[in-house]
């Protein structure tokens, strides 16, 4: 099948891959000339476990397409709206600006009985107004949301967890034949991963967009929830670690999504929370969505807290104290710096007078465009030279597998905060460290 993606991010140029990967003719579109030619050399434009191999073997079938120009995704049968939807600036409300001038480009091009398949993470209603735009072509609206996680992301859209698809619906609900048109086309577009027995909810539009958001929203209720109990156990001197360990063998709750930390960052979580509530309130619903302004500040108050426990570290305070931040990315096996908790962190201790070094695997390019006045160095062991202070801030294996010993060769002071509480106390202790962690006595 022939097949457009329009916008390469994250979730675009994974899409386009693994639809190519699928067997179909794929060509994917974006404005950005250098995102573009990266990836027409077969190259990924950001980090990504998986892709550049999966670009690799796609190339070779000569399956996959890129280009800057909306007019090579005619002659498509269906068209996937991957562009960003970030939050808007100043408010909470998402910016829809990429989704509507993608939206709209892509009008000329379509014939009727095109499919336009709406992935990006929308305020539920957008996709009745996309569709109201659409009407005088004759292509047909879906709205098909994706849930990939980045750093997993090939993985997730080859053998997703469900598909979702939001069909048309007439007055009473049930899917028009256009609808009905467009889901045969889906499933021909999935028909690998629906043979392999993956889920398939069709239902409405609205649902279908509403799905995506209450997903993210769950999630980060789940995070919230155990930052709260983490702030409880430091009151008391629990363990919090412990303490999701034992509730995590309830199969109601469940251990995943429950580690205490720093909290959740990304470009997903902490906007999709907040573009939830802001059209809520739209809809004149705020309440329902309350509780997500709680999770929002319990998340937000993690970083405050770190801050505070390097202050506590270095007697009170951190003003011309070296500090080391192992981790910049907002979690292990990404580049994405957006609302990173250890960025936020190494920036407010920097701006509070300490001397920061931030190290990434993979993500100082990022982090330097985003915070020039930080420091950078390659490694940890570079990052942590003359440190008073070392703060592990994203869980990437190598930090975890930090040996205490050859770490406290090149030290000032050997204190350690462990934001993601993956290192063992006990070890770092023994080795004469002192150790610090969210919710951990
Ligand atoms: C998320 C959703 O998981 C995905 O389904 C959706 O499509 C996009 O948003 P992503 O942003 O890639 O994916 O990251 P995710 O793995 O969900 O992690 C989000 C944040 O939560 C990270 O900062 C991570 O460090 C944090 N986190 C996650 C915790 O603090 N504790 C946990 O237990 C899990």
């Amino acid at each position: 099948m022939k097949v457009s993606v329009i916008g390469c991010g994250y979730l675009g140029a994974v899409h386009a891959a693994c639809m190519a990967r699928l067997g179909h003719e794929v060509v994917g579109i974006d404005v950005d000339e250098r995102k573009v030619a990266a990836l027409r050399e077969g190259r990924a434009p950001f980090y990504e476990p998986g892709l550049p191999e999966l670009l690799e073997e796609v190339a070779a079938t000569g399956r996959l397409t890129f280009s800057t120009e909306m007019a090579d995704a005619a002659g498509a049968a269906v068209h996937f709206i991957c562009v960003g939807t970030p939050q808007s600036h100043g408010e909470f409300r998402a910016d829809l600006s990429y989704v509507d001038a993608a939206t709209s480009a892509l009008t000329p091009f379509l014939q009727a009985g095109d499919v336009v398949a709406g992935k990006s993470t929308v305020p539920v209603g957008t996709a009745e107004r996309l569709a109201a735009s659409l009407e005088a072509t004759g292509a047909t609206l879906v709205w098909n949301p994706e849930f990939l996680r980045e750093g997993f992301a090939v993985q997730d859209t080859l053998h997703p967890d469900r598909l979702v698809y939001g069909l048309p619906t007439d007055d009473d609900g049930v899917t028009t034949p256009a609808g009905e048109k467009a889901r045969a086309v889906l499933d021909e577009v999935y028909a690998t991963p629906l043979a392999a027995g993956t889920p398939l909810v069709v239902t409405d539009r609205a649902t279908a967009q509403l799905v995506k958001v209450a997903a993210n929203s769950f999630l980060a209720t789940k995070i919230s929830f155990i930052n709260a109990m983490a702030e409880l156990c430091e009151a008391t001197g629990a363990d919090v670690t412990r303490l999701a360990d034992a509730i995590g063998y309830d199969p109601r709750i469940g251990r995943r999504f429950l580690n205490a930390g720093l909290g959740f960052g990304g470009g997903c979580l902490p906007k999709d929370i907040r573009a939830f509530m802001a059209r809520a309130g739209e809809l004149g619903v705020s309440d329902a969505l309350g509780f997500l302004r709680e999770i929002d500040s319990i998340n937000m108050r993690r970083r405050v807290r770190m801050v505070d426990l390097a202050r506590e570290v270095c007697h009170g305070s951190i003003v011309g104290r070296r500090v080391a931040v192992l981790g910049a990315a907002f979690k292990p096996d990404s580049d994405d710096v957006r609302d990173s908790p250890a960025l936020s962190v190494a920036a407010q201790m920097q701006l509070q007078g300490a001397h920061v070094t931030v190290t990434d695997p993979k993500a100082i390019e990022n982090a330097r465009a985003k915070w020039p006045d930080l420091r950078f160095a390659a490694t940890a062991l570079e990052a942590a030279e003359e440190a008073d202070v070392v703060l592990l801030a994203t869980e990437w294996p190598e930090y975890r597998d930090l040996d205490p010993d050859e770490l406290a060769a090149v030290v000032n002071r050997k204190a350690i905060l462990d934001g993601r509480n993956v290192l063992d106390p006990a070890r770092w202790r023994a080795a004469g460290w002192t150790y610090r962690a969210l919710g951990r006595p």
